[in-house]
């Protein structure tokens, strides 16, 4: 039996930085962003959305020609949830319209709690063939202003339905994992900003693959020349580079930069113009691969490094099906990044500012675009959201340059 991913689809926010004006601000050459670490824009989250809008829009791509009937489950993976106790995936459930006959949970591990989400759906696949899940990968990427870690952020989300008709790519269950107790990058409860030793986390990371991939070979005796590409958690684009390169390392395997090139920049693309989307990150790359029109997948094996701090890793093995262009939506992906509006830096720092009432009262968030779904407002500390009508032209501005083009750090 075929399991693994049947559909996928991405939703960013409408408004973006464009970091040559954050370099400008903060008196830093743009070349250490978009060379040293690989980025060019950031993805800035209006104030009437958060993970639930995100992960909606996304999921409403997601489900797109899939029999909602047999959605049994749906996961929320996320480190910026809404709620302690309420799973981030009921409002999704409510705001899809999904039937009520649902399982619904909200996950946790910083970046890679979508891979457990995947792992998990798999072997609920297997166990109810004629089941479907889906996993819904959201999250805001948030430093603060001014720090290393300022030009990496963003927001996003990926969804994606899981079942045993897979249509884009088979998903193997084996996995290689890596636990950790270590403090890389935490959020405790009481802040809106990530604390994190950014330069430890980079080599805790790069340790966690070394040891995923041991693990992965121990289970499956896999070769790394078995993979035609490898995606991976991408806190920042060139950290794909510097973990590919790191395992070829490991492998003593010589590439040429050819072979580095075909292997890795085709799943750094989108994540250069958004910046982190934490769960959402490493599907985000997996897009970013699969909507390149000038490669032919069909039959590749993918390996995919998923990282999350604290920490956890998984690394494991895909591959891509027969006809997965036909159920792939590219130019919508496409329209999304080409339709954004950059902002100003006072009305990026305008909207990093902006934060809902913490006493619960009353208040109405000013409109912006936001996709098919808004976070109204909130009142007794309930917040509401609501269907936006395609009409309200919601298609974005035009003013976004850049296309995802090849770039190599
Ligand atoms: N032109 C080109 N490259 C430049 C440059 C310039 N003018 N100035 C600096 N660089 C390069 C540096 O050489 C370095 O490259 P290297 O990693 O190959 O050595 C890179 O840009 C980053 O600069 P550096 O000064 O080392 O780091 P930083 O203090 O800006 O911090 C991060 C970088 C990623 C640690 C920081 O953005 C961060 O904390 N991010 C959040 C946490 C994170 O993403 N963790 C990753 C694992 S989950």
């Amino acid at each position: 039996m075929k399991l693994g991913i049947e559909s996928i689809h991405m939703h960013i926010p409408t408004y973006a930085l464009d970091l040559r004006d954050l370099a400008a601000e903060r008196g830093v050459e743009f070349a250490k962003y978009q060379r040293g670490i690989g980025q060019e824009v950031m993805a800035v989250p209006a104030p009437d959305e958060d993970v639930i809008t995100m992960g909606a829009n996304a999921a409403l791509g997601a489900l797109e020609g899939v029999d909602r009937d047999a959605i049994r489950t749906v996961v929320f993976a996320t480190e910026s949830g809404i709620d302690q106790s309420k799973a981030g995936a009921i409002y999704v459930h409510q705001l899809l319209g999904l039937h009520s006959n649902c399982r619904t949970v909200e996950m946790k591990q910083a970046c890679c709690s979508s891979t457990s989400a995947l792992h998990f759906a798999l072997s609920t696949v297997a166990l109810h063939p004629k089941q479907k899940v889906l996993i819904v990968a959201a999250d805001v990427a948030r430093y603060g202003l001014g720090t290393a870690g300022e030009p990496t952020q963003g927001a996003g989300a990926v969804a994606m339905v899981v079942s045993a008709t897979p249509r884009i790519m088979q998903v193997e269950p084996d996995a290689g994992y890596y636990t950790e107790d270590v403090m890389d990058f935490w959020r405790p409860n009481y802040r809106d900003e990530a604390l994190v030793d950014g330069k430890y986390s980079i080599k805790v990371y790069l340790h966690a693959l070394e040891e995923c991939w041991k693990n992965y070979q121990q289970e499956t005796g896999a070769s790394f020349e078995q993979f035609d590409h490898f995606c991976y958690h991408l806190p920042f684009s060139r950290m794909g580079l510097k973990a590919h390169l790191h395992l070829a390392r490991e492998e003593n395997a010589s590439l040429s930069s050819r072979e580095l090139q075909q292997q890795i920049e085709p799943s750094l693309g989108y994540n250069r113009l958004t910046g982190n989307t934490y769960t959402a990150s490493l599907y985000l790359g997996v897009l970013s691969l699969l909507d390149d029109d000038s490669l032919e997948l069909e039959n590749n094996r993918i390996g995919f490094f998923s990282y999350g701090s604290g920490c956890m890793g998984a690394f494991f093995g895909g591959t891509v099906l027969p006809g997965y262009r036909e159920a792939l939506k590219t130019d919508s992906r496409r329209r999304l990044l080409a339709e954004r509006q950059f902002l100003t830096m006072d009305e990026y720092e305008a909207f990093y500012q902006f934060a809902l009432p913490k006493d619960g009262s009353e208040f109405v968030t000013p409109r912006h675009q936001t996709g098919a779904f808004r976070l109204s407002g909130m009142k007794d500390h309930q917040r509401s959201y609501e269907k936006v009508p395609v009409a309200a032209g919601n298609a974005g501005g035009s003013t976004c340059a850049y296309a995802a083009a090849p770039f190599m750090g």
